[in-house]
């Protein structure tokens, strides 16, 4: 008889814990299930920032000092085209890069000009010539042509006239391609 109300409270004393401890469960549950749905949204927006094209490569240049040269379909592949205004060349590679070169002799500053048959950029002052790339072919001019970086956009060559460089070499990173 004395036995019964012992197992019974006995019954209540483990009992009464496990309430708590099975909502505190759920709760942490919920917490990570929460958690988890951020991440995963997070991860999403990584995603498609990354597949997105970017219209803001080029935000950091003023749109004042971008010069547009012309359409695309203007500078057929592996032309040579002078913009006297601007005083540059535009370059397209044979595969349809772009690359704009300063018209300005970096020897003592005369214009070169582009010579179609023997491909090449002559200067008329001290007689340096240049590939079709800028790089020296013959002195007296101490570095390849100065050049600028060109951007493409909506079909349209331009130019960032802020952006001339001086150069050791060609390199592949100096052309830009038409997407
Ligand atoms: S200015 Fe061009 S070679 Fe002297």
């Amino acid at each position: 008889m004395t036995q019964e109300p012992n197992r019974e409270m006995e019954r209540r004393m483990t009992d009464k814990p496990e309430q708590p401890e099975r909502g505190r469960r759920s709760f942490m549950k919920k917490i990570w299930l929460i958690l988890g749905f951020v991440a995963l949204a997070e991860f999403l927006c990584f995603i498609i920032s990354l597949l997105r094209p970017s219209k803001e490569t080029h935000k950091s240049i003023p749109a004042e000092s971008l010069r547009v040269i012309g359409n695309v379909e203007e500078f057929p592949a592996g032309s040579v085209t002078p913009d006297r205004v601007n005083r540059l060349y535009i370059v397209r590679e044979k595969d349809g890069a772009f690359l704009a070169l300063s018209l300005t002799c970096p020897h003592l500053g005369c214009s070169v000009l582009w010579n179609e048959e023997s491909q090449q950029f002559d200067c008329p002052c001290h007689s340096s010539a240049f590939d079709r790339r800028g790089i020296v072919l013959s002195s007296p001019a101490p570095r390849p042509l100065d050049y600028l970086p060109v951007i493409i956009e909506e079909g349209k060559v331009k130019v960032d006239m802020t952006g001339v460089t001086r150069r050791k070499r060609f390199e592949p990173s100096q052309l830009t391609y038409a997407l």
